[in-house]
C-alpha cells in the first residue's frame, strides 16, 4: 500500500468471528482529558489518570511536575512508553533531555532519577507497565506503585472531592 484508503465513509466490512467478538470483545475507551482530575502527587507535582488495565498491570496518565524539582530515584519491573508534551525531563543517570515531542522508552531492571530544570517543569504522557519500586535518599526502600496504587490514587481523591469515578478508565 503506498497509501491508506481515502473514502469519507463508514466500510461494512467483512468478519467471520463477529458473534465470538460481540460475547468476548472489550470496548475501546474514551476519555475527555479535561474529566479526568488532576490528583496531586506531593506538592510539586499532579497525575491525571487516564488509563488502568488490571489483568496487565498497565497503567497510563500525565505526570505534571509544576516546576524545577525531583521524582527521586526508583526501579521498574516492568516496561515503559513515555512522550514529554510540555517542558523538559532528564534524569540524573542520562546524558539526554527530553523536551516537547520527545520519546523514552524505559525497560524492566532500569533504575534511576528523574528531574525537571525547565521554569515550568513538565507534563509528560506515559502508558506504564509493571511494578515501580521507590527509594529515599538513603537508598532504603519505601513503596511499589503499580496498577492498585494508581486506582486507589484515583478514587481516594474522587472519593474526597465528590467527583463521579469514570468508568471509562477501566481497561
Ligand atoms: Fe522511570
Amino acid at each position: 500500500m503506498t497509501a491508506p484508503p481515502s473514502a469519507y465513509k463508514i466500510v461494512d466490512i467483512p468478519e467471520p468471528y463477529a458473534d465470538v467478538i460481540k460475547r468476548h470483545g472489550v470496548e475501546g475507551k474514551f476519555v475527555e482529558g479535561e474529566e479526568s482530575p488532576w490528583v496531586p502527587f506531593g506538592d510539586n507535582a499532579a497525575i491525571r489518570h487516564l488509563a488502568f488495565d488490571v489483568r496487565n498491570n498497565i497503567y497510563s496518565n500525565i505526570l505534571w511536575i509544576k516546576s524545577p524539582g525531583v521524582i527521586g530515584t526508583h526501579r521498574h519491573r516492568g516496561t515503559v512508553v513515555m512522550l514529554c508534551l510540555e517542558g523538559s525531563v532528564r534524569y540524573l543517570e542520562y546524558d539526554w533531555v527530553a523536551g516537547p515531542g520527545d520519546f523514552i522508552y524505559e525497560t524492566p531492571g532500569e533504575t534511576h532519577t528523574l528531574v525537571t530544570d525547565h521554569p515550568d517543569g513538565v507534563k509528560l504522557f506515559g502508558w506504564l507497565q509493571g511494578p515501580i519500586e521507590f527509594y529515599d535518599e538513603n537508598a532504603n526502600f519505601l513503596e511499589t506503585l503499580d496498577v492498585w496504587w494508581y486506582i486507589n490514587h484515583y478514587e481516594s481523591y474522587c472519593r474526597e472531592h465528590n467527583i463521579p469515578i469514570n468508568k471509562q478508565l477501566y481497561l
